[in-house]
């Protein structure tokens, strides 16, 4: 999609504080390196995740009842999250169709392959697509239901309004008693949300600088890595962790594609991504302002992460 790619970077560059919106970290590359992170030891949040889906399995299955699933995945990842409930749902023999949407092309497809071995009864559907646009092609089923899941701390990308915004048009185009299994990582020592996002190994660094590679690559620009540092910031009042590309010396970018040249100072930021922490009661009052109900809280044994499965109210 390079002429949304073109379009982001233009707006976002050009604003007094410069940014990047995060749909552009998953090109091909970005999505492999992100996989990648969710395997470092300081990126807590998948092990978390794992471990709720992998303990509440059974009680997730029971809730969405015995009527053919249509279980819609957005941003699936290397789908070893969705392959746990998969299973689950399976061994408890209930009918599944698996819709995974992801704007990465070959991440989404290695997935569905992956998933496709796994478990030879099983539906699949991949949707090469961003979000919207992927639920737009979702049909929902005659008598199924949908289950949705968005999982990971996604919706943490989101600013709160865009986030409300996000889950009220996903809402809106589900059936009533749809489901939303949606993953919230909570607020917590600072110590600890600081390396998950800088990690030692350097992969969230190379992840950041990724964009710089992908517009120089698509878009013709003449970024040059060592004039650029990843960092990494808690920012207390919103509660969110925050990446930043910061430039070390006074410098011009040319853009080809997009017919443009960006002054960089010295210590100038570029925003690249930020990630909501979330309360239990910061929970409620999004599940209430976007039209769900909380039908249940899981949550890993640290209270690290929680899945907290929203249901359409009628
Ligand atoms: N959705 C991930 C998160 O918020 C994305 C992410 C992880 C990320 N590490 C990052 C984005 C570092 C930018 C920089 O946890």
């Amino acid at each position: 999609m390079p002429n949304l790619l073109a379009q982001n970077i233009k707006k976002g560059l050009c604003k007094p504080q410069k940014m990047i919106p995060s749909s552009s970290f998953y090109d091909d590359i970005g999505s492999a390196l992100f996989n990648q992170i969710t395997t470092l030891p300081e990126y807590y949040l998948t092990a978390c995740e794992m471990e709720i889906l992998e303990s509440h399995a059974q009680d997730i299955s029971r809730q969405m009842g015995e009527a053919p699933i249509q279980l819609v995945e957005l941003g699936p990842g290397d789908g070893s999250k969705g392959n746990i409930l998969i299973s689950q749902l399976l061994k408890d023999r209930k009918k599944v169709t698996y819709i995974p949407i992801d704007i990465s092309e070959a991440s989404l497809l290695s997935t569905a392959e992956n998933l496709r071995s796994c478990f030879s009864d099983l539906m699949i559907q991949p949707i090469h697509a961003d979000y919207i646009n992927g639920l737009n092609q979702v049909k929902e089923g005659g008598g199924g239901r949908t289950v949705v899941l968005f999982l990971g701390s996604s919706i943490g990308n989101f600013s709160a309004e865009d986030g409300r915004h996000f889950l009220s048009e996903l809402r809106s185009r589900l059936k009533p008693n749809a489901f939303l299994l949606c993953g919230f990582d909570l607020k917590k020592d600072k110590e600890i949300l600081m390396n998950a996002y800088s990690d030692k190994a350097g992969l969230t660094r190379d992840f950041n600088m990724n964009l710089l590679t992908r517009i120089n690559r698509e878009l013709g620009g003449t970024f040059y890595h060592e004039k650029f540092n990843h960092v990494a910031v808690y920012n207390e009042t919103q509660n969110q962790m925050e990446s930043y590309l910061e430039c070390t010396e006074d410098h011009h970018v040319d853009i080809a594609a997009l017919d443009h040249v960006v002054s960089f100072k010295k210590g100038e930021l570029i925003f690249t991504e930020r990630s909501r922490k979330y309360s239990l009661s910061d929970i409620e009052t999004l599940s209430i302002e976007t039209g769900f109900h909380i039908q249940e809280n899981y949550s890993d044994k640290k209270g690290y992460f929680v899945d907290s499965l929203f249901v359409n109210q009628e």
